[in-house]
């Protein structure tokens, strides 16, 4: 790992300097799977997972799949409280495989569950190309459809695999989503009440990835209506281009909207649309195709913000990208500037042009608020044809939203994102950060921040053994729990795994706002379980600054000494070579022997990924070896000593291995004790075959094993754990 590669992590003004690497933000810690194991919970034999609804009130997961309903114990999702099964009756499914499906698609996927209240949920299946919704009754351990399921085109795809996205808003379910078995009409929907839908127009929508409501009613001076945001990807119809180039787009309606009365009946009033600007301008990256959106809900809903992830059409197709858009970018968007309409040019050629003229009053596509119902315009059936009229051929703004900061908030290499969700966390310094939590394709998770401008990846940890594509992502901030769902498996993990940062450095390095050093426990520690009482609490989120770890009156940089070395025995002549990893992904590594550093060009030594070899070790060679992970944060470096080791020679290949380690004498104990019991066997089974060997064979042969092992850095188990009670010892000194 280069020395560039660790400045990688840029701050985004420099980024035209280094073209070369941008976006190749590495995540300071890899947290495999088998390490991982211990702090999550997986919920495994569901079978295509396909929608995830978490309930706080009730403390339930429900867990969609295919022909199936579970709910599990939101505290330790192992537990199944409730299961219910909803199949797709036998005609139904042979009808499905007549009209040219496979079997396999021809059953129930349950991909809408939406909360109505603590015992009811609303859910809608696939049902072999047949969508039904029904209700589901939730009892405490019991839960049953109501069997009133009806049929619910344009709510639920048609297609197991297609985007779609859904709220419910007081009683009434808005869905974005196709409408027809091909999946080839699109439409946002509102259902139960007030029904008021999309004008279909050839394939303008597609690939619905998310929709909210947000209350904009609240305490608006000018009597504004709640609104609810769809975002999608389409084709673009503004731009002129040979190819086909697509757009994230955003869209609105109001809550509101009934429709028109002539003109418009039963069709949104409201429907407006703007492009979803991400991009890097001076790099000229456009990230134009959006894969998930969150919403961070603030108690204001001025303050809230949405995170979406995008990739692009062509160039960098390994790179994602984060964009954050504020309420108020949102609203100028839709409530200022030019609207676009389709003109015919020659040859019934279309062309989406900017409208100039004079825009009719009240504003088309606007809500209805004070300004409207002063002119008499009491709802949207009320408003006349004129405005409707250009609200139907206008619906495209011309300005888009842009990202705050004008740029992205992550830009990530080599990884795509599929998911996102985000938490606000309060950090000691008192100030908030945004940390997103971000599912890839290959099954891991995430979880990074931008702190002013720039981007930082705490962690990555793999979830799934095979490298399945995170298909939900669920958090519960009131629990600090996620969940996430791939096809076969839904594991809930917490929000921060402090307790994997055994050093004072690593806990403050990691700058993890959920994560501070007590100096009391001795132990990284979750900030949040801290008493009011936080003066024995270090965290340094900002600048990765350490520096408070380091005990007084040493040297700054170097953290400590300690007498403890691993004593390692070698034979003069042979080739020695000695573990050591760096404390993070960021760090690099420094060896030095009797307190001078070695350096890279000595043909003596070859440095390697995880330690060191010596070549032909002679007396010279004997003394001591530290290796130090040397880390650099925004602050300072950092230099940390992960190993040491006291090196000595003997002659004598046959002597054993004088080491102080308790640990060391147990496994050469057990290793005794194992080829005194494998002796035992065999000459039992040699007894018994009749042809007793001579002894000296076997032991022969034992010995031989235990000389082996003095010289094989393959024997690192004993090491290694030697390697940790030395880390440890040092944790406690500092
Ligand atoms: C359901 O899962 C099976 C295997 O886990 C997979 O082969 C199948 O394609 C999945 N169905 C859908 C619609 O993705
Ligand atoms: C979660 O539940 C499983 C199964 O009931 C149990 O084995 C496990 O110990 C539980 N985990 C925790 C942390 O309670
Ligand atoms: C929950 O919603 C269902 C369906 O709308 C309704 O029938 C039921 O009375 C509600 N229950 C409560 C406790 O509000
Ligand atoms: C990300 O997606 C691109 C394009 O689909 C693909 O070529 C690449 O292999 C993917 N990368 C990973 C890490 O999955
Ligand atoms: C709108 O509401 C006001 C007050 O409620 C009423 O006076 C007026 O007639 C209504 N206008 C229409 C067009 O219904
Ligand atoms: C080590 O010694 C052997 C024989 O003594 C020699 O062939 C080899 O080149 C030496 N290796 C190095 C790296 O010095
Ligand atoms: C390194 O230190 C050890 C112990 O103090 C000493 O025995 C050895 O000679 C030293 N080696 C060199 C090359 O200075
Ligand atoms: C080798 O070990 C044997 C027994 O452990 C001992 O008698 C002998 O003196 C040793 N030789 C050297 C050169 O250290």
């Amino acid at each position: 790992m280069g020395a560039s590669a660790v400045v990688l992590c840029l701050v985004l003004q420099l980024m035209q300097e280094v073209k070369a690497s941008v976006g190749n933000c590495i995540p300071r810690k890899t947290v495999k799977y088998q390490t991982l194991n211990v702090e999550m919970f997986v919920k495994e034999g569901l079978s295509n997972v396909s929608a995830l609804l978490v309930d706080e009130e009730t403390d339930r997961l429900f867990v969609g799949g295919r022909d199936v309903i579970s709910a599990l114990d939101l505290n330790n999702i192992s537990r199944e409280t409730a299961r219910e099964h909803w199949f797709a009756t036998q005609e139904r499914q042979l009808e499905c495989i007549r009209r040219g499906k496979d079997k396999i698609r021809c059953q129930n996927y349950i991909l809408v569950l939406h909360k109505i209240n603590d015992s009811h949920v609303y859910v809608c299946g696939t049902n072999a190309y047949h969508p039904l919704c029904d209700h589901m009754v939730i009892q405490r351990t019991k839960m049953h459809l109501q069997g009133r399921a009806e049929e619910s085109r344009g709510k639920c795809p048609f297609e197991p695999t297609l985007k779609y996205a859904s709220v419910f808003v007081d009683g009434a379910f808005y869905s974005a989503t196709s409408n027809n078995f091909l999946g080839t009409e699109p439409i946002i929907l509102r259902s139960m009440q007030n029904p008021v839908r999309t004008e279909f127009k050839t394939s303008w929508l597609k690939c619905f990835v998310g929709m909210e409501i947000v209350p904009e009613s609240e305490f608006s001076p000018d009597g504004d209506d709640d609104k609810i945001y769809v975002f999608f990807t389409e084709t673009a119809v503004e731009f002129e281009f040979y190819d086909k180039i697509l757009v994230s787009r955003i869209a609105r309606i109001c809550k509101g909207d009934l429709g028109g009365k002539r003109l418009l009946q039963r069709r949104w009033t409201s429907f407006l649309k703007a492009r979803l600007s991400c991009s890097v301008p001076e790099l000229n990256f456009h990230f134009n195709i959006i894969q998930d959106i969150f919403f961070l809900r603030r108690r204001k809903w001025q303050d809230s913000i949405f995170y979406g992830i995008f990739s692009q059409q062509w160039g960098r197709l390994d790179t994602s990208a984060v964009c954050a858009y504020s309420m108020a970018s949102i609203r100028e968007a839709f409530s200022k500037g030019s609207y676009r309409g389709p003109i015919t040019v020659e040859h019934s050629h279309v062309r989406w042009m900017v409208f100039r003229g004079e825009v009719p009053v009240p504003r088309p596509g606007a809500c209805i608020d004070n300004f409207a119902r002063n002119l008499g315009y009491n709802t949207s059936s009320d408003l006349p044809d004129k405005v409707l009229q250009f609200a139907r051929d206008h619906p495209l703004m011309d300005g888009s939203v842009n990202p705050i900061g004008e740029r992205p908030a992550l830009l990530k290499r080599s990884s795509n994102y599929t998911r996102i969700v985000v938490d606000r966390v309060t950090g000691l310094d008192k100030q908030t950060y945004d940390v997103m939590f971000l599912g890839t394709d290959d099954g891991y998770l995430h979880k990074a921040f931008n702190c002013d401008g720039e981007m930082f990846i705490v962690e990555e940890l793999q979830l799934f053994l095979s490298p399945e594509p995170v298909q939900f992502l669920q958090l519960s901030a009131k629990k600090g729990m996620l969940y996430v769902g791939a096809l076969s498996a839904v594991v809930q993990l917490p929000v921060s795994g402090c307790q994997r940062y055994k050093h004072c450095l690593d806990c403050i390095l990691a700058r993890d706002p959920y994560c501070a050093w007590s100096q009391a426990a001795q132990a990284c520690v979750l900030l949040s379980d801290q008493s009011a009482d936080t003066k024995n609490l270090i965290q340094n989120v900002k600048y990765g600054d350490a520096s408070s770890c380091l005990s007084v009156g040493i040297e700054i940089g170097i953290l400590l000494n300690v007498e403890f070395h691993v004593k390692y025995l070698f034979t003069l002549g042979n080739n020695v070579h000695l573990k050591c990893v760096p404390l993070s992904n960021l760090a690099r590594v420094v060896w030095k022997f009797n307190g001078s550093r070695i350096r890279d060009e000595d043909s003596k030594y070859l440095l390697y990924d995880g330690g060191i070899a010596i070549f032909n070790a002679t007396a010279a060679e004997t003394g001591f070896y530290d290796c130090l992970s040397v880390e650099k944060s925004k602050a300072k470096e950092f230099f940390i000593t992960v190993a040491r080791y006291a090196l000595y020679a003997q002659q004598n290949a046959t002597k054993q291995k004088s080491v102080g380690s308790q640990k060391e004498n147990l496994v050469l104990k057990l290793l005794c004790a194992g080829f005194a019991l494998l002796f035992f066997f065999l000459f039992i089974w040699n007894f018994y075959k009749g042809h007793i060997s001579l002894p000296w064979r076997i032991r022969e042969t034992s010995s031989k094993d235990t000389n082996a092992d003095l010289e094989n850095p393959e024997l690192t188990t004993e090491r290694s754990e030697a390697v940790r009670e030395s880390s440890a010892v040092q944790a406690d000194m500092s």
